[in-house]
């Protein structure tokens, strides 16, 4: 039995110009699936396209611009025929210090970006696709969305959220839809400089691994949770860190 085999089926990753995005759809597109790579800039998500070749598509869309991302649906439905897999990858962390300091532009940023437009797309997706043909969503939430800690205070309530909406979709969505989050450790990207630049070796040392994540470790996660392979798992946040929320804290 063939569980990890997409061939056939078409999947949009948002925010996949770099980092776990563009390894998740690279993952993806190993197992066989089209892949619709979407950036906030059209050079950007076509670079990230051409980067993984074959049918790979790069749409620009701002995740919080609903006329945007619905563009993006119709694309996609266009190119490819179908919708079967959404990863809601796109996120920020604009806010850094503790929650009490942080204005309302940098909460609600925020919010709409890691907790916001993954429902938005979830929705488009469903009415556009799923509802009447299946498939399956994977949220990019955050270890931090599973335990209070420092700095970032705000990034963590909106991954939380995020984590709880992944169980709220799945019930919602169900047995058509399976929804499932990643939960990421440290991994080596852009957005989480600040947890490993200027120290890596020593979130190495504390990581029961020995090492950070790389992109391509989450992107394999989830090219696990598109396939048949997870067709029984609903609602689940699946922590990819090596091992890191078993030791002291490192971020996320
Ligand atoms: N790296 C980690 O340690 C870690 C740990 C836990 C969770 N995560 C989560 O993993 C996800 C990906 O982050 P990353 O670490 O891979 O960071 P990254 O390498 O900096 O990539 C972030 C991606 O998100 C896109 N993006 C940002 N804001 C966007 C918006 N408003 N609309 C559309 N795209 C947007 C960026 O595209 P453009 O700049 O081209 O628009 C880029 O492709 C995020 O949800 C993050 O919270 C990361």
């Amino acid at each position: 039995m063939k569980t990890y085999d997409l061939t056939g089926r078409t999947a949009i990753i948002t925010g996949a110009s770099r980092g776990i995005g563009l390894a998740a759809a690279a993952s993806l597109a190993d197992l066989g699936a089209n892949v619709v790579l979407t950036s906030r800039h059209q050079e950007a998500a076509d670079a990230a396209a051409a980067s993984i070749g074959g049918t790979a598509l790069g749409v620009a869309a701002h995740s919080v611009d609903e006329s945007a991302a619905q563009a993006c649906v119709d694309t996609t439905l266009d190119h490819f025929g179908s919708i079967d897999i959404l990863v809601n990858n796109a996120g920020t962390n604009p806010a850094f210090g503790p929650v009490v300091d942080q204005d309302h532009s940098r909460f609600a940023k925020t919010m709409d970006v890691n907790l916001w437009a993954p429902v938005l797309w979830t929705g488009l997706v469903w009415r556009a696709w799923m509802q009447e043909h299946g498939g399956t969503v994977i949220n990019t939430a955050s270890v931090g969305g599973l335990a209070a800690g420092p700095d970032l205070g705000v990034y963590h309530v909106s991954k939380a959220g995020l984590i709880h909406v992944t169980k709220q979709l799945a019930l919602e969505l169900a047995p058509r839809v399976r929804v499932n989050a990643i939960a990421p450790g440290v991994v080596r990207t852009r957005l989480a400089e600040a947890l490993w630049k200027e120290h890596e070796e020593q979130v190495a040392s504390v990581t029961p691994l020995g090492r950070i994540g790389e992109p391509a470790d989450v992107g394999a996660a989830v090219g696990f949770l598109a396939g048949d392979g997870a067709s029984w798992i609903t609602g689940e946040t699946l922590v990819i860190d090596g091992g890191q929320l078993l030791a002291p804290s490192t971020g996320g």
